[in-house]
């Protein structure tokens, strides 16, 4: 069957100009269209697909007949063979020996690390202070992965290192995965400054490695279960742990930086969200720190975080086929880009009602079952899956119960959104107000 093309399609451009004006919007309406509609970006056709029963054949079910798609390749020069790039045997066995990183018992040894951290930045904070919440959420993100990679005292350097340089990676980095490829070597600032902070973060983490390897034991970080992890006998090498650990610090800081802040607003402005989960909190932790245990007895919070993740995801991910594949009713060719958007299945009012609605109590355990597989991916699926899943999940549930132990944050104007890869917090300007 002939593949609809989607509505505002330009000559030549195709519909670059509508995906890069109108964002989301655009792309939330495709599904009034067809299960898949073909995209024009530029001189390559795209398969955009608005099922979600088609979204899980392509991340779950046909997994294999896919790699990953055009959007990733820009990242390859600097995420080299890390897990998000990679593809096939190589993918498989680099996700089976880093798995074990992020398994339940190491999460509790990390969540330690979150509580730690949370409180420490809650500190921070003066009653009546205006903050803006997706900076502190960004520094509190970026304290979290870097302590739970490395937590020696040589590791240190490196988390300061992180700190320093990561946002100008993440920023830059997404600059040129929308720009055409000779903007990357232009002698610009933007591109000097992003070479640089590579340059750093690479001679550092390998600083770090170096050490590991003179002692080889397991410090409770995951750097020291990248570099224990063998398989056949055989580990990683020194450029390939340094190519996970970038990719675990793209992936792993914005994303759940962007979540957190987003949270933490949807809170303040409902009053009665907020105080549900202030009694929630309240009657579960008190005045402790919050620990792991108490994640899965922080109901309420869960939803609030589920909510958080269908709302405020990311746009889309791309896939490649590496031959002919069917979706439905539709063959595609090989050599064919799929996109799959996290955005558009989570504003779809066929299985989300009243989609812009921020609506924790939607999560009730009969929607959550009659949900079609595919409808809800806020993590994608099937064996790339986000890795750091229950890692992020965590981090948000114990942020949210340390701020709302102490604290209420209450903005002082609407946020406004910058759309990128994702639905970015510019200017959750909110005022901290101690809650006795
Ligand atoms: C709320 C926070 C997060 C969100 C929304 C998120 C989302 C995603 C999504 C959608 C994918 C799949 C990409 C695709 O299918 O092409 C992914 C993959 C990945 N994420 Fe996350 N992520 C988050 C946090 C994290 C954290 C905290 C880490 C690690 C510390 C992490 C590490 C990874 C890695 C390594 C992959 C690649 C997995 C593979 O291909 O095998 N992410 N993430």
């Amino acid at each position: 069957m002939p593949v609809p093309v989607a509505p505002h399609r330009w000559p030549l451009l195709g519909h670059t100009p509508a995906m890069l004006t109108q964002r989301a919007k655009f792309t939330d309406a495709l599904y009034e269209h067809a299960d898949v509609v073909r995209l024009d970006l530029g001189p390559l056709h795209a398969y955009f697909v608005t099922d979600p029963a088609l979204t899980h054949e392509v991340l779950v079910a046909q997994a294999s007949k896919f790699r990953k798609g055009a959007m990733f390749d820009k990242f390859q020069p600097y995420l080299g063979t890390g897990l998000l790039l990679s593809n096939g045997e190589f993918h498989l066995r680099q996700r089976r020996m880093m798995q074990p990183a992020f398994h339940r018992e190491r999460l509790e040894g990390y969540a330690t690390t979150m509580a730690r951290a949370a409180s420490a930045l809650t500190e921070r904070w003066q009653p009546g202070e205006v903050r803006v919440v997706e900076n502190d959420m960004q520094e509190l993100a970026v304290t979290i992965v870097g302590e739970a990679l490395f937590s020696t005292e040589m590791g240190k350097r490196a988390v300061a290192e992180v700190r320093r340089s990561i946002f100008t990676v993440i920023q830059q980095g997404m600059i040129r995965a929308l720009s055409p490829s000779f903007v990357e070597k232009l002698p610009i600032p933007g591109n000097r400054e992003f070479d640089a902070a590579i340059a750093r973060m690479k001679a550092v983490v390998l600083q770090v490695i170096e050490s590991w390897r003179a002692d080889g034991t397991d410090h409770g970080d995951v750097l020291s279960m990248l570099l224990l992890a063998q398989e056949n006998g055989v580990g990683m090498t020194d450029q390939q742990t340094y190519d996970e650990v970038l990719t675990l610090l793209t992936a792993g800081i914005e994303t759940t930086a962007i979540a957190l802040a987003w949270a933490l607003y949807e809170v303040g402005r409902d009053p009665e969200i907020e105080r549900r989960l202030h009694a929630e909190v309240d009657s579960v932790v008190g005045d402790r720190p919050v620990t792991f245990a108490d994640v899965a007895a922080l109901p309420y919070t869960g939803r609030i975080v589920q909510e958080t993740l269908r709302k405020y995801p990311i746009w889309f991910v791309m896939r490649r086929t590496l031959g002919e594949v069917r979706l439905g009713d539709v063959v595609l060719p090989e050599g064919a880009e799929v996109i799959v958007s996290p955005h558009a299945l989570h504003h779809d009012p066929r299985f989300f009602p009243d989609p812009r609605r921020f609506s924790p109590d939607r999560w009730t355990p009969e929607f959550t079952a009659g949900l079609p597989r595919g409808a809800f991916v806020p993590f994608g699926g099937g064996n790339r899956q986000c890795l750091g899943n229950t890692f992020a999940q965590t981090e948000i549930v114990i942020t949210l119960a340390t701020v709302a132990a102490r604290w209420r944050l209450l903005p002082t104007r609407p946020a406004r959104v910058k759309f990128t890869s994702a639905p970015y917090p510019n200017g959750l300007f909110m005022k901290a107000v101690p809650r006795n």
